[in-house]
């Protein structure tokens, strides 16, 4: 947090009621870039309790009106934001390479992801489809349709900073909720972005309110009355506290969490195949998505050609700034999460993995000012190591030997967490088997973990989820409650289970 704000540096405000503000702290917090630390990308306000109240308040008056606007027409608007996000997705990608560090190649697909989500949903304004179903009794008619809850807040991490806003945005406003969105203080410019665009489409004043800052900011929107759903998506940790903060209230929580997710190749597998899969799932988004690829078990067989083959092509990836076209990996996201990267390389190394390459920060010539590390990988893990147990968030995957299909799931299963597995293999009766017998939320068949579309359920088990799921028509669950409606045209008092003759 500063006050000490470098003379160039854009000042971003909070959007409340319809207006761009500045927190009444008066406290701002700089944004840096985390391939270039000596460059500011923004700064912004940072937020109190106050500010956040605020902001609830204006998104529960606009509920009266907004919740009675035809879900077709609350779906014109996001019909119009999606197209201007297309329009505008270059400069978007530039400003979150520039906030996060991912690559171009891959923040142009974090806002085409946020494009997609937003058509989808769109979509779904003419398509809340309830039940219509007979009644037992005669001149009667019973159906459900789907209400919207209120004032709703999502509290978004940095790794998807456009998409993941989109997941939980979209869908709130379909069905007629109002939002007040808090992303993560390093990502707050993609955030700016999108709700801009959410603006200049026709979102009423108080309908969607952003308001950036730390975690007073997310104990409010996680514990005000006001509030009915609270939607988030980070760690563990602090997954457990806003549940912890929401009970009392009996708010609606969906939790998307984390993940330790496991590519298994079989012996019959495409090794060249399965190889740049790992690649793809253990190293892009520098390792730093909750469906990253970051334990890989390999069938004994084919265990050391695999192992081969990874090793040489993880070495030869290219680090570096993610606006730099040849850069394949950007840095981790932060000093904290570099620091986090570089101490599970250590316990790894004490644990007794075999490190077969990477494992060191990189701090010289184009690097020097960033948080990179290299890509490692370490071989021979005991899937009771640590590094084959917790999340890492960053670019380091484990391989472990297996002997057989039924050992493999059983390692794949072995963690706490149940976001994403998938196998690799030719045979169908092992992939049909892999497929039922692995406990997560997404399974994958010759493809890594990682890869999402929108227009399926996401989410997972375990320690990763709690039960709900977003993008798909599931995201409506999470943001709309169900009415029963009986309409007795009858004239006289039908009693349901009493009048049964
Ligand atoms: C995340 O890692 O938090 O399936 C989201 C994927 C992406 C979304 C990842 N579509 O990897």
């Amino acid at each position: 947090m500063t006050t000490n704000v470098p003379a160039s540096a854009a000042i971003f405000n909070n959007f409340i009621d319809g207006a761009w503000v500045s927190s009444r702290s008066g406290q701002l917090f700089e944004n840096r870039s985390p391939a270039d630390n000596r460059q500011v990308v923004g700064v912004f306000q940072q937020s109190t309790a106050d500010d956040a109240t605020a902001a609830i308040e204006a998104a529960a008056r606009a509920f009266e009106t907004w919740r009675l606007v035809p879900a077709p027409k609350r779906a014109e608007i996001l019909f119009r934001a999606a197209q201007l996000i297309v329009e505008r997705k270059e400069p978007f990608a530039r400003d979150m390479t520039r906030e996060m560090g991912k690559v171009l190649e891959e923040t142009r697909g974090d806002v085409q992801e946020a494009i997609d989500m937003t058509y989808f949903m769109a979509g779904e304004g003419r398509r809340q489809y309830g039940q219509t179903v007979p009644s037992e009794l005669r001149d009667k008619f019973a159906m459900s349709v789907r209400q919207p809850l209120g004032v709703t807040a999502m509290i978004t991490p940095w790794n998807f900073p456009m998409a993941i806003p989109s997941w939980k945005i979209a869908p709130a406003l379909v069905c007629g909720n109002t939002v007040v969105f808090k992303p993560s203080t390093l990502t707050p410019l993609s955030a700016v972005n999108f709700v801009k665009v959410l603006e200049e489409a026709g979102v009423p004043a108080g309908v969607v309110n952003l308001v950036t800052g730390g975690p007073d900011v997310g104990t409010v929107l996680a514990t005000h009355d006001q509030v009915k759903v609270v939607s988030f998506t980070g760690s563990t940790a602090v997954g457990r506290t806003v549940n912890q903060h929401a009970a009392p209230g009996f708010k609606k929580v969906h939790l998307e969490m984390g993940g330790k997710n496991v590519v298994l190749i079989m012996d019959d597998a495409q090794l060249e195949l399965a190889v740049e899969g790992c690649l793809w799932g253990g190293f892009g988004t520098t390792g730093q998505r909750c469906t990253a690829a970051s334990r890989v078990v390999v069938h004994e067989k084919v265990y050391e050609t695999f192992l081969r083959e990874f090793t040489a092509r993880a070495s030869a990836l290219r680090v570096g700034d993610g606006l730099d076209e040849q850069s394949q990996v950007g840095p981790s996201v932060s000093e904290a999460q570099l620091q986090t990267v570089m101490s599970y390389v250590e316990i790894g190394k004490q644990e007794g993995a075999r490190l077969m390459t990477g494992g060191r920060r990189l701090t010289s010539g184009a690097h020097a000012h960033g948080w990179f590390h290299e890509p490692t990988i370490f071989a021979d893990v005991d899937p009771q190591m640590r590094i084959a147990q917790e999340e890492i968030f960053g670019p380091v995957v484990s391989v472990m030997r297996c002997r057989s299909l039924d050992e493999a799931i059983a390692i794949g299963n072995g963690v706490a967490y149940g976001l994403s597995a998938s196998i690799y293999t030719r045979d169908v009766n092992t992939a049909f088997t892999a497929m039922r017998d692995l406990y997560t939320g997404i399974f994958y068949v010759n493809a890594p973990t990682i890869g999402a579309e929108v227009h399926l359920p996401f989410g997972g088990t375990k320690a990763t989820g709690n039960g709900h799921r977003e993008a798909g028509t599931a995201a409506l669950d999470v943001f709309s409650e169900w009415k029963s409606i009986y309409v007795d045209f009858s004239g006289r008092l039908q009693r349901a289970q009493i009048d049964t003759e």
